[in-house]
């Protein structure tokens, strides 16, 4: 089975939003949607939402699954606004938990913020699986850059989220809390134990060297061969030890702070205050 991939890049966050779907019918998932951001004027727009809802409206498609590949820390998830427009059910990685615990520290949320997932639809284990119209999408937990990071593959596309970027820019950071370069080495492997022909469609582009346009697709294949961190012969103490120096020179994303409060809770503002106003907390020195 071989979806029809429809990708949507945001060039302020570098993110690519996809939509997957069925080629024999109309349901469709879309995995990791972008809200758009303000910072510095602390306002939302819903520009890079509305035109996936477009597409998804002039091609008459069901959404039957919006996921998420991971508490995203450099976009906020427009999940909810989509779920609203369109319908189908927000789905993460059960180790959510573990990512919601942590920042719910960092942040000191109080006992109304639910540790638990509840916030969204379903929670996928490594190995489980789920219908997209006939296509099937199995779950691998990909842990690494967070430790609640999955792929999804649907047929013959494999959505990695931050695991693997393309060839020629590597792979994703692993020093978030609860990331680990080593874990993230071995969901790489998973990932590439995938059949060659098996197309990788990336969460982000920064462009590299030698190349002036954003990418987004490549394949199991080309990854073996030519990725600059873990292609060819890359064993896992090297990359180990390149990830790990790497990361120590990189400075947090921007909107680190805005996207966890809100992707935590799927894509969901904090409670308003009694006015009605939302705010967002900025935790000094904890990052
Ligand atoms: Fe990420």
């Amino acid at each position: 089975m071989k979806p029809d991939v429809t990708a949507f890049f945001d060039e302020a966050t570098n993110t690519i939003s996809f939509v997957a779907k069925d080629a024999q019918g109309t349901a469709c998932a879309i995995i990791d949607s972008v809200l758009d951001f303000d910072h510095a004027a602390g306002r939302t727009d819903t520009k890079s939402a509305d035109a996936i809802i477009a597409h998804v409206t002039a091609n008459g498609l069901k959404v039957e699954w919006i996921l998420e590949s991971h508490v995203h820390a450099d976009h906020l998830s427009a999940a909810p606004y989509l779920q609203e427009k369109l319908g189908g059910q927000i789905g993460i990685g059960k180790n959510i938990t573990l990512v919601q615990d942590t920042f719910g520290k960092i942040f000191n949320e109080g006992t109304e913020f639910q540790r638990d997932g509840s916030q969204f639809d379903q929670l996928f284990s490594d190995g489980d699986s789920f219908m997209v119209g006939q296509m099937r999408c199995d779950v691998l937990h990909t842990p690494g850059h967070t430790p609640a990071c999955m792929t999804y593959v649907i047929g013959d596309a494999a959505f990695v989220g931050d695991t693997l970027f393309m060839p020629d820019f590597g792979t994703a950071r692993c020093d978030f809390p609860g990331g680990s370069s080593a874990e993230l080495f071995s969901s790489i492997q998973k990932i590439l134990s995938l059949p060659d022909e098996t197309r990788i469609f990336v969460g982000h582009d920064y462009k590299a060297p030698g190349r002036d346009e954003f990418a987004w697709e490549t394949t199991v294949g080309e990854q073996k061969a030519k990725n600059i961190h873990v292609g060819a012969e890359a064993d896992q103490e090297s990359f180990v030890a390149m990830r790990d120096a790497r990361d120590a020179t990189l400075s947090m994303p921007k909107l680190i702070i805005p996207s966890l409060q809100v992707n935590m809770r799927a894509g969901n503002m904090p409670e308003p205050d009694d006015d009605g106003a939302v705010f967002l907390k900025v935790p000094i020195n904890k990052l």
